[in-house]
């Protein structure tokens, strides 16, 4: 009796046309793919994005009918697969590295490269469900990794059976060590952006532990004009310096007395000076750090109003930077519907009617 590996193969003979000379007609491709990992900064830098993007470049490079990235950390595997012309994402559970004895969980195991001519006839390896509903019969799976870690898998599926030659395998084995690079970079960008808001999170923490009237003021305030922002479809630099400058907006109230912070009713004019000049100090405490840098005119511009009446330096209209003129919305909605000192929370109605009243004068009419 023949063994299953033997009947693996003879089913392979009318293997598909070699990847290699698939890719040299695709160079374009191919270069897209590698530039998959660099952005501009105005570039949507996430992950997800980042794998959505490498998958479809690699399946119209590859010619393969499904190509798939399951990432370690993550509890989703993303499949982009071929229909005719049509191109489609699809999400799958993970099973494809978790499941017991698959394709993933090998290469995983081993950090090497495995292919399957047929699976349908093979043996050795368990594959979803989904997989065979696809109607995939071949596949190769590689790892992910960079600097000693191990990321995922890439895996290639075709519907038809096929051999798979060393060159080949050689090939996808530089095509997702260069995804794996990419990867790694958008990882660590998230990662080191996380640390920077801890940073400034924590900074902002110092502040509001001394002015007892603002605690929680400047969460709230990046909470709501992260909402403006979504819906003014800000790009993500747009949306970074957003959040930063509502978060530190008030940060220069460090520079100013609590005496003067927390005093209960109403200020003297001089003493409404040296609060005034909080946005001068924040922007003189965030500009020499440069991970902060985009944040400085928010900072600066976020007590500006928009017919010229606002300070530290009566900017008018459009004068003022866009980002300042949205932060300064949330800022003014929350001290409204916040307890001062000198009187109660004004309902959210009133609140809004307040913002309404304002456009043309106080804020942007936009
Ligand atoms: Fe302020
Ligand atoms: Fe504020």
């Amino acid at each position: 009796m023949k063994d299953a590996t033997q009947t693996t193969e003879e089913n392979v003979a009318t293997a598909t046309a070699p990847l290699v000379s698939q890719f040299e007609l695709n160079l374009d491709a191919w270069a897209n793919l590698l530039y998959a990992g660099r952005y501009d900064e105005d570039d949507d830098v996430d992950t997800e994005s980042l794998v959505w993007r490498s998958l479809e470049t690699l399946s119209r490079v590859s010619g393969a009918d499904g190509c798939s990235i399951a990432l370690a950390d993550w509890s989703q595997e993303l499949l982009v697969f071929q229909n005719g012309r049509k191109v489609t994402r699809q999400t799958h559970s993970h099973d494809t590295i978790l499941m017991q004895g698959s394709l993933g969980a090998q290469v995983l195991k081993s950090d090497g490269p495995r292919v399957v001519g047929d699976m349908t006839h093979d043996p050795q390896y368990r594959f979803p469900d989904w997989i065979r509903q696809h109607g995939f019969s071949a596949a190769g799976c590689f790892p992910l990794g960079a600097r000693g870690r191990i990321l995922g898998v890439l895996t290639l599926y075709f519907r038809r059976p096929r051999t798979w030659t060393d060159p080949e395998k050689e090939l996808l084995r530089g095509m997702a060590q260069s995804i794996s690079a990419a990867i790694d970079n958008s990882l660590l960008l998230s990662e080191s952006r996380n640390n920077s808001l801890s940073t400034v999170q924590a900074l902002v923490r110092s502040l509001e532990a001394r002015d007892s009237v603002t605690s929680h003021h400047s969460l709230r305030v990046t909470q709501y004009a992260t909402l403006l922002g979504e819906q003014m479809k800000l790009s993500s630099r747009q949306m970074r310096a957003l959040q930063y400058g509502a978060m530190l907006h008030d940060i220069g109230k460090i520079g100013i007395s609590t005496e003067i912070l927390n005093k209960k009713g109403p200020l003297t004019e001089a003493e409404y000076e040296v609060v005034r000049q909080h946005p001068i100090i924040g922007a003189r405490i965030v500009e020499s750090v440069d991970f902060l840098r985009e944040a400085v005119p928010v900072i600066r511009h976020h007590h500006e109003q928009y017919d010229g009446k606002g300070y530290p330096d009566g900017l008018k209209g459009e004068q003022i930077p866009l980002i300042a003129r949205v932060v300064c919305v949330p800022d003014f909605f929350d001290a409204l519907t916040s307890d001062r000192p000198y009187r109660a929370a004004l309902d959210p109605e009133i609140a809004i009617a307040e913002i309404r009243e304002g456009a043309g004068t106080a804020f942007d009419p936009a």
